[in-house]
Formats: structure tokens, sequence, C-alpha cells
């Protein structure tokens, strides 16, 4: 699971403009460039570990740039699904996480309302109102799962809305102007549920067993594809490959190779309109209502429109202090084409700056099989956050969810997690801890020093030390899961400290007050640090414990996030308080 530093730190230079692509009659000046000179030295790095590639952290140095993470935004025509809800969670827990190190965050997501013929107009159509309607309906849905979740994000994007119109349009003619985009035939395998043309290289025959009829299907995503002529516009993808490869350069593991495998087998043209014809739900091509926007370019350009791209006139002041480009771009491992080849080539092209990481994480299935509505597996968000409780279940998706293997859902683990991990470990340290029969006077005893550390409390002592470190090192390469396994580990061993330690038994005579006391505060500086590096995972519930320990607001950051820096200098007018239990048992 662990990547090494070493590899995710690397750096090269940043990408440069293809010799060949200067001799394009359009060719303009970068607004990457202008961009660079503004922020100084600024450096595009190469693939960081297996499912992230981008700029080091260490390299974007842009000192009042906010931390821009964005989320894939989600189709309108499926309710949504905890597989959705798990790639927001992700983004809300980094963004908290930066804004805990003193970092302003801005969380986009939102709703792709554009195109899938097949999905979009038939449901509409099905559920007897318009298209807009069914849209509205669907993004609402959306929202409202993002606020029961407690996701903090800062833009909610529709595909529909105005402003949006507005930057793709200028994208479109942008590229345009640019000789990016000209208008030929094409001729491809498409996929109507996938919005996709396919190559012959990435298409497998099939034979259906019932009726022996031969069909096609897309190898990446399994579903049906046809072969089909029409004239539309072409973006110039083929002109990108090298770059692209420039970008990634160098990187040797998982999805990073499977990147670079896509542009080795060379990249075609890509089709960037639909006719009307065959689809009108969509953004009209500027010049020619006769066709519409591909929609992956329409709905990629959404993490433009919220940092207020064009960036002129008025909007101009947020490119300043704006966005772009994005710190992390979260997408779940099935739309990593469309993020990692497609997305930077427009970028590119457009002379624009690249996101600094893609952050690609596995899929949550049921049963073993992927979530879908097909299928008829899917996990209702809404109803488990109603039955184990919003922080849990956000737990638990950080927990389990990982960037490389798909996690199965299953309410038994969401439970024994409930039970051995929040409530048995954490809850539990901070019941002890605040024990009146222990600690009478509520008052946090004070810290060790460190020449006079009990031998039996050295090992705890030392995972408080390098814990936050740990922590950091995890949510910097996007591992919440094992973020929470260091934290759950410091806490195993502080509950072991005091079960070790006794002090029930202790604090019978006083003359063992010393070593009570130190027992206590270990507990409560374990439950203080478990509680604050797990904020951007459970905001509401470490609030409380933190509320419950006396640890104040301004207390509360990075810089707290270490031994022995809770409670500050008047801690001897701090009291913790007693309650009931942190995390009650479960109904059943
Ligand atoms: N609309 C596109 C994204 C456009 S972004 C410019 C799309 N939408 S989606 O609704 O199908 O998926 C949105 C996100 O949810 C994707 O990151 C996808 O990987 C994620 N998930 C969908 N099902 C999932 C699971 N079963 N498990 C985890 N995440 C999954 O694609």
């Amino acid at each position: 699971m662990l990547n090494t530093t070493a590899s995710f730190l690397r750096c090269v230079p940043l990408y440069t403009r293809p010799r060949t692509l200067h001799s394009s009659p359009a060719y303009f000046p970068s607004l990457a460039a202008l961009a660079r000179r503004q922020l100084g030295a600024f450096q595009t790095g190469l693939p960081a570990s297996y499912s992230t590639f981008g700029v080091s952290e260490h390299a974007a140095v842009s000192t009042n740039k906010p931390y821009y993470i964005t989320t894939p935004i989600f189709y309108v025509n499926a309710v949504p699904h905890i597989g959705h809800l798990h790639s927001v969670v992700l983004a809300d827990t980094l963004k908290r996480f930066q804004e805990m190190k003193g970092r302003k965050g801005l969380l986009s997501t939102g709703t792709d309302e554009h195109g899938l013929k097949a999905s979009i107009q038939q449901a509409a159509a099905a559920a007897e109102v318009s298209e807009k309607e069914l849209c509205d309906r669907v993004s609402q849905r959306f929202k409202a799962l993002f606020d029961a979740a407690n996701i903090s994000y800062t833009t909610f994007i529709r595909t529909t809305d105005m402003n949006h119109a507005v930057a793709v349009k200028e994208m479109w003619n942008d590229l345009w102007n640019k000789g990016y985009i000209y208008k030929g035939q094409h001729e491809g395998w498409y996929s109507v549920s996938d919005e996709a043309f396919y190559a012959s290289t990435q298409v497998e025959e099939k034979t259906d067993e019932k009726t022996g009829e031969k069909y096609h299907v897309s190898i990446e995503t399994g579903k049906a594809v046809e072969w089909t002529t029409e004239e539309n516009y072409k973006f110039k993808l083929s002109e990108f490959t090298e770059p692209l490869l420039n970008w990634l350069d160098k990187n040797p593991e998982g999805k990073y190779n499977e990147v670079r495998e896509w542009l080795q087998q060379g990249l075609s043209d890509l089709s960037v309109s639909r006719p009307r014809s065959r689809l009108t739900w969509g953004i009209p091509i500027p010049g020619d209502d006769s066709h519409v926007m591909y929609v992956w370019m329409d709905a990629l350009t959404n993490y433009l429109t919220v940092t207020g791209y064009p960036w002129r006139g008025i909007m101009g002041a947020q490119k300043a202090t704006g966005g772009w480009p994005a710190d992390a771009q979260i997408v779940g491992k099935d739309i990593l084409r469309f993020h990692a080849v497609y997305w930077p080539a427009f970028l590119m092209a457009a002379g624009l700056e690249l996101p600094k990481k893609i952050v690609a994480h596995a899929h949550w299935t049921q049963s073993k099989m992927k979530m879908s509505k097909s299928i008829g597996n899917v996990v209702d968000p809404f109803t488990a956050m109603e039955e184990f409780g919003t922080d849990t279940i956000r737990f638990y998706l950080m927990n389990d969810g990982g960037l490389s293997d798909d996690a199965d859902y299953s309410s038994e683990l969401v439970a024994g997690r409930y039970r051995k991990l929040l409530a048995g470990q954490l809850g539990n340290l901070l019941s002890r801890s605040t024990s009146l029969a222990l600690n009478p006077s509520k008052k946090v005893p004070s810290p060790p020093s460190e020449g006079n550390i009990h031998p039996d409390d050295l090992a705890l002592w030392n995972k408080l030390k390098e814990l936050p470190e740990k922590v950091d090192q995890s949510m910097t390469q996007f591992r919440t899961t094992q973020a929470t396994h260091h934290i759950f580990d410091m806490l195993a061993e502080a509950n072991a400290n005091f079960s070790h330690g006794e002090p029930w038994k202790l604090v019978k005579d006083p003359s063992n007050k010393e070593r009570v006391d130190q027992l206590i505060w270990n507990a409560l500086e374990s439950t203080r640090m478990a509680a604050l590096l797990l904020q951007p995972i459970i905001p509401t519930k470490s609030s409380e414990i933190l509320d419950q320990l006396g640890v104040r607001g301004d207390e509360r950051s990075w810089e707290h996030a270490q031994r022995g820096r809770g409670w500050a200098a008047d801690q001897e007018a701090r009291s913790v308080a007693t309650g009931g239990p942190m995390f009650p048992p479960l109904k059943k």
C-alpha cells in the first residue's frame, strides 16, 4: 500500500509546447507562460504515486493561492449512490485537511446535465417532464446529499448554468482560433451510453449467447458500440501524444502505466461535437447551431468555470485569488482517460496550466459487483447515513475506500467499524480520560517532562510524537485509509496503556496520584490528538469531543496537532466535561 515519498516528490520542468506546434498557423502566446511569470518559480511535476500524478506539493509554491480541489460532476440520469458520495467525501476531507493547515480551501462539485441522449432525454420522456425539470430534480437530490453529508463545498456547478455556457464557448472559440478544432468526418465505434467514440483497438467482438448474434463492446467499459459515421468538429488530440507523454514521463507505477499505455497506442483526433439531429440537449457550438458540444468537453470545462474563467473584466481578479490550476482533481478510475488524456490536452491547447494532481480512486462494489442501477445493487447514502450517522458513513468511506483496491460495501462492516473503532477505541478512551472517579477535579493534568517518561508509557509517547507526520504524509498522498490506520493504531496503544496501568486500582491509594495523573494525561492527550486529526473526516464528532475536552476553537489547527500542544498555557484553568457515550450502542 505504501508508496515511497521519494517517488512522490519527484519533479520535472514545466510542460513545454512541442516544436511542431509552434508551426501551427494559429499559434498564440501561451497564457500559461504569462501566468507562470506571475507565479514565479512554478514547476510542473511528474506522476506521483500510482493513482495520482501531477505536481509535487513541494513545488506548488504560489503562496496565496487557495487549495482548489474538485470532484467529478455527477450525471443526473440516476439518483446518487454511496460510490458517488465517496468521491465527494474524499475531496471534502482533503480540503478540510488543507484548511486545518491554514490554507483557504475551494471545493467544487456539481452535476453534469447535458448529453447522454440515451439517458437524460429518455429519462425525462419517461418521467413526462422536460429535460430541465429532470435535471433540477436530480441535481437537487445530489445537493441535498452533500448537505446531509456535511460536505463543505464552495461551489455547486450545474452544466446548465449560464456562466458555464459562457466558459465553454470561450474554451471552444479559443481552441478554434488557435487551429486545434476543425470540421471533419468522423467514423468510428460509438457507444451511446458512454457518449464516446472508440478506436478499433479499444473494441472487442462478442457473441450473444442466446441468439448467436455478433456485436461489439468497448473493452474499457463493456458498453455496446456501433460503427457510426457523422460530420462533426474534431479536436487535434493526435498532436498531443508527445506532450502528454512528456507530462506523464518517468513514473513507473500503477495508474500511470495505464495512462501511458493509452498514449503509446497513439491518439486519434477527438470528435468534440454531436449533430443536433442526434442530440438536442447540449450547448450549441458557437456559430453553428446544427451541432452541440461533446458532453465531455462541456463537462470538463466546469473546473474552469467555477474559477471565473475566462478571467476577464471583473472576473479577471479571480485568476489571482481563485483556484486554477486545481491542486487536486478527484476522479473515479472509470473516468481516468477523460481526465488524464483529454482534459490536459484541452488545457495545453488553450495554453492553460495543468492540474497539479489527478487522483483516481477505486470503486465501491456490493457483493463484489460494481454498483449499478441496472444490477440493482446500489446503496442509498441517505438511508445509510440515517441508520449509522453522517460521521460514521464518512469515516467508513475514508477508512475502507482506497485508491487502488475496490472496496465491498456492507452494513455489517459499517457496524463493525463503528463498534470496534469509533466506539471501542475513540469513544472508550474519551470516557476513560474524562472519568470522574479517576479525576474528580476534571482538571487536565500537566504533561510529563521529556526525561521523565514512565517506561510503560514510552511506546505511546513515541507514537504520539510520530503521528502527525504520518498522518500528514498519508493525507498528502490522498491515502485516507492509511491516515485512519495510523490514528487508530495510536488509539489502540493508548487504550492498552490505560488498561495496563489500571488507574482505577491505583487511585485507591493517594500516594499514587502522580502515576494516575500521568495515565489520565496519556489518555486525554491521545484522545485530543485523535479528535484533532480526525476533524477532516468526522468533523461533527471531532468537534463534540474537543468541546468535551475543553479544547478551544483556536486550538484545533495543524500546529496544535503535536504532542503536548493542547490546552495552551492556561491549562490550569481548563476542565474537561463528562458526558454520555459519544458513540452510543447501535440500535440493532
Ligand atoms: N459526469 C461524469 C463525470 C464528469 S467530470 C467532468 C461521470 N459521472 S458519474 O455520475 O457517472 O460518476 C461520477 C463519479 O462517481 C465518478 O468519479 C465515478 O468514478 C464515481 N463513481 C460512480 N460509481 C462508483 C462506485 N461504485 N464507486 C466509487 N465511485 C464511483 O462520470
